[in-house]
């Protein structure tokens, strides 16, 4: 199928693309280079340099004609979400709406959509699985409720197919050594190990070391992108042969610990990496971690990449 990947130049989108080309699809990202970056890129594809608030670029480029796009633009700091909202609405929902009229107008009617975790605010139960409560506690995870909702209606309205994939925290980095851009502005726990592993941070801090959890940090759900991007064609497998959409968490099951991870980033990079025990933050739950029961049984999805070592490994590999 020929794929518009949308984003294609960020952390997860480049890894979406190489797993889209190794299914045989012929991908063009589409992208504002924002927080993406070109050495991301792959020479075999066609590359837009274009702006989703710009409804000609996503016009001049649904007119190509593709059969199918991924949607990963947004910005993602929950934090700066709280702050800026208004930065979240333009980019976040008038991006997102603006893509899905242009693909529209153009008859693109299957969309992989990048949803969220943060669409489900603090866990009532856990695993969390599909039908858990919906009650972001930042703005960002409300625009990516909003987008789902958007996506329903669109389906109904205009047989628009899609999978909304909610990611849980995503880590890791390409196995084979191929992608090697630096996530921009990580939030996420494990690039802020590897800083520190390499030398470009003195040290962390460990928020916390009094929940109930097996050695008192917080517990959440690591996703090799790897994973996250196999779903990625395995969604659009889907929606294309039943010609109906989908809802998918996208997590492993088993939580793992802070201290987990820097202790297997001690092991595996054999740096110190000074770390600091202080009070927890504010709002954060002691656990998150999802049930991909749903992935599994109507996509055959199942992670691969996403224990520990690997995880750490690969991110080293390109922090190192
Ligand atoms: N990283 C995670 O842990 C995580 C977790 C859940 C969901 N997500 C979602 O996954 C998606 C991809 O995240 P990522 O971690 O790869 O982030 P990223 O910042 O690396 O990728 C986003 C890409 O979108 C592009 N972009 C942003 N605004 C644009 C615009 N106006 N026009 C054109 N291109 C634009 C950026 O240049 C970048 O290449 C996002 O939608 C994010 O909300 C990420």
């Amino acid at each position: 199928m020929k794929v518009l990947v949308i984003g294609g130049a960020g952390y997860i989108g480049s890894h979406v693309v190489k797993e889209m080309m190794k299914a045989g699809h012929e991908v063009t990202v589409f992208d504002n280079l924002s927080s993406g970056l070109r050495c991301n890129l792959f020479p075999k594809n066609d590359f837009i340099y274009g702006n989703i608030l710009i409804e000609r670029d996503l016009d001049q480029a649904f007119a190509r004609g593709f059969d199918a796009f991924v949607h990963l633009a947004a910005f993602k700091a929950a934090g700066e979400s709280m702050v800026e909202p208004e930065k979240y609405s333009i980019n976040n929902i008038t991006g997102t709406l603006n893509i899905m009229n242009a693909a529209v107008k153009h008859n693109c009617k299957k969309m992989i959509f990048s949803s969220s975790a943060a669409v489900f605010g603090s866990p009532e139960y856990l695993p969390i699985d599909e039908d858990h409560p919906k009650n972001p506690e930042n703005y960002y995870g409300f625009t990516k409720l909003e987008i789902e909702r958007f996506m329903n209606w669109y389906d109904q309205l205009r047989g628009m197919r899609f999978a909304a994939l909610r990611y849980f925290n995503a880590a890791g980095y390409d196995p084979e050594g191929e992608i090697r851009g630096l996530e921009q502005n990580p939030a996420n726990l494990l690039p802020r190990v590897m800083e520190v592993a390499a030398g470009m941070k003195s040290g962390m801090k460990v928020f916390g070391t009094d929940y109930d959890t097996r050695d008192g940090t917080c517990i959440r759900d690591y996703v090799h992108v790897t994973d996250l991007a196999r779903a990625h064609v395995m969604a659009l497998d889907y929606i294309t042969k039943n010609d109906k959409s989908l809802t998918v968490n996208l997590g492993t099951e088993k939580g793992t610990t802070v201290k987990e991870i820097i202790d297997a980033a001690r092991k595996i990079t054999g740096k110190e990496i000074p770390s600091e025990d202080v009070e927890r933050r504010p709002g954060d739950p002691a656990c998150l971690y999802a049930t991909s029961k749903r992935a599994k049984e109507l996509l055959g999805w199942e992670p691969k990449y996403s224990d520990v070592d690997t995880l750490v490994k690969t991110t080293w590999e390109v922090y190192r």
